[in-house]
């Protein structure tokens, strides 16, 4: 079984999917990292480690769907059973969510459907949320709005800060994301009609990990 995670930045998630790897509990290898930013500090972690990079700078893309097409193509290139993002900073269109439909994978910071989008942990603040954590779901063309899989809570603790509280939800992301991944590889989890199958039947509520 073979994955391509995309990242645009840190790749902390990248990093916890190889652990996994490396420790034969994800019985998969990363074959490919693609990033969307030359910068990115997760692609020197994927070289040292032997796995092949592609950078595909949106920048250089006027067109949007032209962009998801060179990275559709790229990823096809190794034909992975899995695409991961992991942090991946860029919206996907339909085309290229449609083409990748029930093995593209995404992992966010927040409980969702609550709290799509960015800066979940000082929407978490603001809102006096009591929990808050992070969710895996399959990718459809709208934002963090895919069928939820799994999720994971921390408490929110008074005097909390939005650092503080991402540290406690990304210890949560690097604990969630490879055992989903793992449960897909399997088949246990699978996409069907728009909706997670869990072990051959509807998900009703997303999985608490
Ligand atoms: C994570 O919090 C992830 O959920 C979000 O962006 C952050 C990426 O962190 N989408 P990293 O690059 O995996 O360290």
């Amino acid at each position: 079984m073979t994955l391509t995670v995309l990242i645009s930045g840190r790749g902390s998630n990248m990093v916890a999917i190889h652990n996994a790897c490396e420790r034969g509990e994800l019985q998969a290898r990363i074959t490919h990292v693609i990033s969307n930013n030359t910068s990115a500090a997760g692609l020197d972690y994927a070289q040292q480690h032997g796995i092949k990079t592609t950078v595909i700078d949106h920048r250089e893309f006027t067109d949007r769907d032209r962009y998801d097409l060179s990275l559709q193509s790229a990823i096809e290139e190794g034909a992975p059973s899995l695409v991961l993002l992991a942090g991946f900073m860029r919206r996907l269109g339909a085309g290229f969510t449609r083409h990748f439909e029930g093995r593209l994978l995404n992992i966010h910071p927040s409980l969702l459907p609550r709290h799509p989008g960015l800066n979940t942990h000082e929407k978490a603040l603001q809102q006096t949320d009591a929990w808050h954590g992070c969710s895996v779901h399959y990718v459809t063309p709208v934002l963090d709005g895919g069928p939820i899989i799994a999720r994971s809570v921390v408490p929110v603790h008074h005097g909390d800060n939005a650092e503080a509280l991402a540290n406690r939800v990304l210890a949560k992301e690097h604990a969630l994301y490879w055992r989903v991944a793992q449960m897909a590889l399997e088949g246990n989890v699978r996409w069907r009609d728009g909706h997670v199958e869990y072990y051959g039947n509807r998900l009703v509520y997303p999985l608490t990990l």
